[in-house]
């Protein structure tokens, strides 16, 4: 099999956003962040000396300076490679993906550069967030990037678990006419890069901030600003999310040159002659809510929409322009569209399926009318975003270690059952402290309860694992970790960790969510990941011969009826292949995301793959936001597979889980997890969905053609508001039921919606799903 295609599986803070006056900096007093002087005592369990494993690594203790004079280069890159004794971080594969975590931190200061950086799977580059530190690349640096963010050892398509985050990177020193960038990116899902400043000369054409050369499958960035250079960001992936972005005087905002979908969220403009730039034709659709734009030429210069196919389609919603913007929309060069689309008012152009019409209405460009419930809006009519929190405000007499509590003893080692202290820790810290989990890998065996008033942050992708033998009866499924009771109003929010599992558990629910917040956000999850087999630190790694004889775990995240949360920047990984080592390990797990909630719901930047019954599951919810969903299928799952859903799990079904009645009894096509289910549910918005199949079957067939007969089900929904669905190999973008009484009709053919080839594969490109709208 093709390695590349084996590997596809894959596949805060007040932002201060005005521009520094200098770029050079005092070196100031630190020691005001709580990280920063804490007691830092994370290992790194699975690998051979773990338990001596440095996780945190200032980068002054190697030697840097600080001071915007001094090279730092090598004195940051030393704290970036250092490994153990078996080897460095940067050779070889002994540590493989998840064995090396390390977070390189930056008190503040200017490090200044003369060489570039390269970064490596499993580091966290960080600096203080109460006074963002900058790397300054140096007068005269030649090299064609700042940082390189990109492991060299793995390709886009498996860069997973790197993160950046509360610095500065500026090129201002470097002539405006030399070709720099100032970060490499082009990584994939588990990535998180937030709280990043991109400082540029004005004018400078030949500084690009983020490039993306390798065609990942990344979810979003966040909370990032540009100042000045030629191209703020230049996109080619498969998707992205991007959300409060804000660019000043770059001339073209953001480049897409491949993006089969992409959503732009909190997207604001000023002093640019492009806000988007996807005349390369290499965009199938892209979602702009919630952004504005002045003195900005075009806001969108697209390629040309063309009536045989659906490529280059777009929606507009919530997109304020003032007096100083001529164009909104251009198209080949035209102006099509002028001035400001409101809140309630979507702006379409590609195929849109309207309640009166089986046949899409190949649209130019029409306004569409589209209701935001209250809940999930602000009073300006913006859907709610957060910052994802880092604590800045917290000092570290009111943080607590959870390793470093003398009556309750932690040792997240991956042997030692730390639940109850867990447990213990947690009660007494709600309302009053926050917890920090440094890296490890914590094992749980019972249900931990996460209380109203708790806050926890991790250390470079923190492990809480799931053991023993209350999460192994599938008929029984119980929470690993369980957010609050039904009826709990308050504050939990976690930051920077995997749900995993340590053993094979057909009962584990890694996440329940039962509690709701008093405002967005205060039951929030941030860069928080799922982990099914795939990696050391678990028996499914190993331990599953077949999907059929492995049931690893049951559910990724419920969402239950009485829950409100926020959800920014999550991936839920059922293995396909092994993160660590070469095993071929194959486990089931149950379903990704399964959202009862009917409070207010908001998933950002959501990657869910390789679960058997569906990616996303919304059952009777209500009052959701959905930016952005990626999802690929079980790869055994297909055509020659004879585990047909709903097995493995039929035995063990729940009301929510879908039954595959619409398929007949052998139709390995149509009996695979489906992407997008949403049954019964009113008041959702969902934006961007991203369905791929690039080989099927036992034996991982390459798709030449579908391979899968249904992405998104809606059934009997309400007000329900769909806007782009893409796919790759699917032969139905939407399988509708309840409209007008019909019932599993195939309302959204690939044929009738065919984008572009993404990489040789057929897409298909829907823009608006309006026949549930009512
Ligand atoms: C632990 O790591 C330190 C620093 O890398 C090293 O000097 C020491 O020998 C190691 N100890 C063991 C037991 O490996
Ligand atoms: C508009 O943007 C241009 C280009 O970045 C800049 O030179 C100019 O000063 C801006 N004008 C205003 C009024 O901000
Ligand atoms: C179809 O789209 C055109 C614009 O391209 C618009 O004028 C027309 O009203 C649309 N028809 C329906 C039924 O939505
Ligand atoms: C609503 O949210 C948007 C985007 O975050 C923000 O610009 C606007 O000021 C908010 N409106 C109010 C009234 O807070
Ligand atoms: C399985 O993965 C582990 C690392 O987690 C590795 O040590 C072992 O060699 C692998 N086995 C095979 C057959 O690749
Ligand atoms: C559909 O949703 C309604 C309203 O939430 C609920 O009363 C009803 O029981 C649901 N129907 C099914 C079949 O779940
Ligand atoms: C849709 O809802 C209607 C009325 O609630 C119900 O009669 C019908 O059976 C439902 N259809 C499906 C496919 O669930």
């Amino acid at each position: 099999m093709r390695v590349s295609f084996i590997l596809l599986g894959l596949a805060a803070t007040v932002l201060a956003v005005a521009r520094p006056e200098s770029t050079q900096r005092d070196i100031e007093a630190t020691g005001g962040y709580w990280y920063e002087t804490i007691k830092h005592n994370g290992i790194s369990p699975e690998i051979p000396n773990g338990k001596n494993w440095t996780v945190f690594r200032n980068v002054k203790d190697y030697g840097a300076k600080g001071d915007g004079t001094t090279d730092d280069s090598a004195a940051i890159q030393k704290a970036i490679n250092t490994g153990d004794s078996s080897g460095t971080r940067n050779t070889g594969s002994v540590f493989g993906s998840t064995g090396q975590p390390a977070v390189v931190y930056f008190p503040a200061g200017t490090y200044l550069v003369k060489s570039p950086l390269q970064n490596y799977i499993g580091t966290v580059l960080m600096g203080d967030p109460t006074n963002r530190p900058t790397i300054k690349a140096a007068a005269g640096f030649s090299s064609a990037y700042i940082l390189n963010g990109v492991d060299p050892r793995y390709t886009g398509l498996v860069g997973f678990y790197h993160e950046i985050k509360n610095l500065v990177l500026d090129s201002t020193a470097v002539s405006g006419t030399k070709t720099i960038t100032l970060l490499q990116w082009g990584l994939s899902q588990g990535c998180q890069l937030s709280n990043v400043m991109f400082n540029m000369p004005i004018g400078a054409a030949a500084h690009t901030g983020i490039s993306t050369p390798s065609n990942g499958s990344p979810l979003i960035f966040n909370d990032l600003q540009f100042f000045g250079g030629g191209v703020g960001t230049s996109l080619s992936a498969t998707q992205y999310h991007l959300k409060n972005l804000y660019f000043k005087n770059v001339q073209t905002a953001v480049s897409i040159t491949s993006l089969v979908q992409g959503t732009g969220q909190g997207l604001r403009f000023e002093g640019c002659t492009v806000g988007i730039d996807t005349t390369s034709g290499g965009n199938g659709l892209f979602n702009l809510i919630d952004s504005t734009a002045t003195n900005t030429s075009t806001v969108m210069n697209t390629a040309a929409f063309s009536s045989s196919n659906t490529q280059n389609s777009l929606n507009l919603e919530n997109v304020i322009v003032d007096s100083s913007v001529p164009a909104t929309v251009k198209s080949g060069g035209t102006v099509v569209l002028t001035g400001s689309i409101m809140p309630g008012t979507t702006w379409t152009r590609g195929n849109i399926y309207t309640a009166s019409s089986a046949t899409p209405n190949h649209s130019s460009g029409t306004k569409l009318t589209t209701s935001r419930p209250q809940t999930l809006v602000n009073s300006t009519g913006f859907y709610q975003t957060v910052v994802p929190p880092n604590y800045a405000e917290y000092d570290v007499s009111n943080v607590v270690n959870v390793k470093s509590v003398a009556a309750y003893p932690v040792a997240g080692d991956w042997v030692a059952d730390d639940t109850a202290s867990l447990q213990a820790i947690l009660n007494s810290a709600a309302g009053k402290q926050l917890l920090y989990f440094p890296s490890g890998i914590y094992l749980i065996s019972s249900t931990l309860l996460v209380p109203v008033g708790s806050r926890l942050i991790g250390e470079s992708f923190t492990q809480l694992s799931a053991t023993g033998s209350n999460f192994k009866d599938a008929k029984n499924p119980t929470p690993m970790i369980k957010v609050g009771n039904a009826g709990d109003v308050g504050t939990a929010q976690m930051t920077d960790f995997v749900f995993t599992i340590a053993d094979i558990l057909p009962g584990a629910i890694m996440v329940e969510v039962n509690m709701a917040g008093d405002k967005p956000g205060d039951v929030g999850f941030f860069n928080c990941h799922f982990r099914i087999g795939g990696a050391r630190g678990s028996k499914a790694e190993t331990g599953c011969s077949s999907p059929n004889t492995c049931n690893a775990a049951r559910l990724c995240a419920h969402l239950t009826p009485s829950s409100s949360t926020y959800w920014e920047n999550s991936w839920s990984w059922g293995a396909d292949h092994d993160l660590d080592g070469s095993n071929t390990s194959v486990p089931s797990s149950g379903g990704g995301f399964l959202v009862e909630a009917q409070g207010g719901t908001w998933l950002l930047g959501i990657g869910i793959e390789h679960q058997a019954l569906y990616q996303m599951n919304m059952y009777n919810a209500k009052n959701v936001f959905l930016g952005l969903q990626q999802g690929e299928a079980a790869y055994y799952q297909g055509t020659g597979n004879t585990l047909l859903p709903p097995a493995p799990w039929a035995d063990s079904a729940l009301p929510s889980d879908p039954t595959f009645s619409w398929c007949s009894a052998s139709d390995a096509m149509c009996r695979m997890g489906i992407y997008q289910r949403i049954y019964n549910s009113t008041d959702i918005n969902v934006y961007s969905g991203g369905f791929w199949n690039f080989v099927s079957g036992p034996t991982r067939t390459f798709c030449s053609t579908d391979c899968q007969m249904n992405a998104a089900m809606y059934e009997n929904n309400s007000r329900l508001f769909s806007y782009g669905i893409s796919t790759i190999n699917s032969q139905n973008l939407i399988l509708e039921s309840g409209v007008g009484g019909d019932k599993d009709v195939a309302a959204v053919p690939r044929t009738a919606n065919s984008g572009a080839t993404h990489d040789s594969f057929n897409t298909g490109v829907m823009a608006a799903y309006l026949r549930q709208s009512a």
